[in-house]
């Protein structure tokens, strides 16, 4: 588990105005900070994907680089993933992508809800690294529902969930659906879901925030 949070950074004051109710009036800027952590996230990422050394002709001779060396599909779970796959996209910009869709069906008035997927067009993941992206990890039921619907594309060789806000209890069970080879990035971690599987204090719907 990487919770940047932990390291203080710029980062820290992007968490701040999406948390405030005040600033996240403004659509725009709240959609741009979750596309900024996305940014952030994907770099923090990056130190730990394999990579090979190239040379390069510069106009005044070569030079050696290490690059990324990694086949990688980015997959956003609809619709709240939007912003964040958007950062992502703007660092890994030569690589897959996916998407799929999910929303919590509540069947009556009670707090209960199943999440269902209805929507996923993705490439194959045999081999590949998964990056899985969502803003939000409140109960971890949508990230087990949709990562069990990818898996008909193939296995992942490696998995990344990447997310703004979690909550201990979400986050907690996804280590338990998810293999060993899954690291999880995250800005920021609540201490409480409320019963209807609400992060608090949490930031409310990012989705609803993104786009009305
Ligand atoms: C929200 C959020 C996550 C999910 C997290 O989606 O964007 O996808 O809930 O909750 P979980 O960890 O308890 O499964 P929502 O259903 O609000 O859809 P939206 O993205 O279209 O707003």
């Amino acid at each position: 588990l990487h919770n940047l949070e932990t390291s203080t950074s710029v980062l820290n004051q992007f968490i701040a105005e999406i948390r405030d109710e005040v600033i996240q009036k403004d659509q725009m800027r709240f959609r741009r900070n979750i596309e900024r952590i996305g940014e952030v996230l994907g770099y923090e990422l990056s130190k730990k994907l394999t990579v090979t050394s190239r040379e390069v002709q510069t106009p005044l001779g070569i030079k050696t680089v290490i690059v990324p060396d990694e086949k990688l599909v980015l997959c956003s779970i609809l619709r709240a993933g939007m912003p964040l796959h958007q950062g992502l996209l703007n660092y890994f910009d030569k690589e897959e992508n996916a998407f799929i869709s999910a929303y919590r069906y509540h069947p009556d008035d009670s707090d209960a809800f199943e999440v269902v997927v209805n929507y996923l067009a993705a490439p194959s993941i045999e081999g590949k690294t998964l990056l899985l992206i969502d803003p939000m990890l409140a109960t971890g039921k949508t990230l087990e529902n949709t990562y069990h619907a990818l898996l008909k594309h193939g296995t992942p060789k490696h998995i990344h969930i990447i997310s703004v806000i979690g909550s201990v209890e979400g986050v907690d069970y996804v280590k338990t659906i998810f293999p060993e080879n899954t690291d999880i990035w995250i800005a920021t971690i609540d201490d409480k879901l409320s019963s209807r599987g609400y992060i608090v204090p949490g930031l409310g719907d990012a989705g609803d925030l993104s786009y009305g």
